[in-house]
């Protein structure tokens, strides 16, 4: 089956959309949505994924959005069970039909309507994890949900599990482009809670404090890192 966006998508613009994303998320009849952003990015993602060699074993994400990404290194890894999660009610639907979809329904367990703003024991997700990973969310949520994403990583991961972030981040204090500066003034104004997320300053002294190594940054198109670290 392929994951082509078709040219017009018929059930488009058909419902309200709540204010979870900053962009238009077409949407077919049957639940799937689709993000403009995940169809540029989700390759190359799944690119950097494979490159990193978690390929089989548990994974949770956090803040799956429409399941585009899950689907792109789901396809790539047929090892790997995969565990989406949201608080968005219509992202959730878009995961499961899109899994249904792609015919990997079996290996996909939720949605789950998990907010990571709460403590990991509350998550109902098993320890043991291979990674855990999350997209574009820390930067549209108050950090507190950042936090909880990387302490649900320190208790959730088996020794050498990783954790995986992409999206717009600093460095040292830093905006990586006049973009993200942007981005960031444009961020706060929606919400003072929100914002881009310095890597040296934000990330890295919580990820210490839960435990976590980081391995590695890569560099991606439109100014956007992911980030690689080990439990
Ligand atoms: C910009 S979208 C990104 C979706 C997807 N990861 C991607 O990159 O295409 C952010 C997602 O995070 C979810 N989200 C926001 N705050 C959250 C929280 N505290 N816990 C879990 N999910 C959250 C939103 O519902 C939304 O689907």
């Amino acid at each position: 089956m392929t994951t082509q966006r078709p040219d017009k998508p018929p059930n488009s613009a058909a419902r309200e959309k709540k204010p979870v994303a900053l962009e238009n998320r077409d949407d077919m009849a049957d639940g799937r949505l689709f993000s403009p952003s995940a169809a540029r990015n989700r390759e190359v993602i799944r690119d950097v994924w494979l490159k990193e060699g978690v390929t089989s074993g548990r994974v949770l994400e956090i803040g799956s959005g429409t399941g585009e990404h899950a689907m792109a290194i789901m396809k790539a890894c047929p090892d790997l069970e995969w565990i989406a999660s949201d608080l968005d009610p219509a992202s959730r639907a878009s995961v499961a039909a899109w899994a249904q979809y792609e015919g990997v329904e079996d290996r996909l367990v939720g949605p789950l309507a998990l907010d990571a703003s709460t403590p990991p024991g509350s998550w109902g997700v098993e320890p043991g994890l291979s990674a855990l990973y999350c997209a574009n969310m820390i930067h549209i949520s108050p950090w507190v949900a950042g936090r909880g994403v990387i302490a649900g990583a320190g208790a959730l991961l088996k020794p050498g599990g990783r954790l995986f972030f992409y999206g717009p981040f600093s460095r040292d204090g830093v905006h990586i482009s006049q973009s993200n500066a942007d981005f960031d003034v444009s961020l706060k104004s929606r919400d003072p809670s929100w914002g881009v997320r310095d890597l040296e300053r934000d990330v890295v002294p919580v990820a210490g404090t839960a435990g976590l190594e980081l391995k590695a940054v890569h560099q991606m198109p439109a100014n956007n890192l992911v980030m690689v670290f080990e439990k």
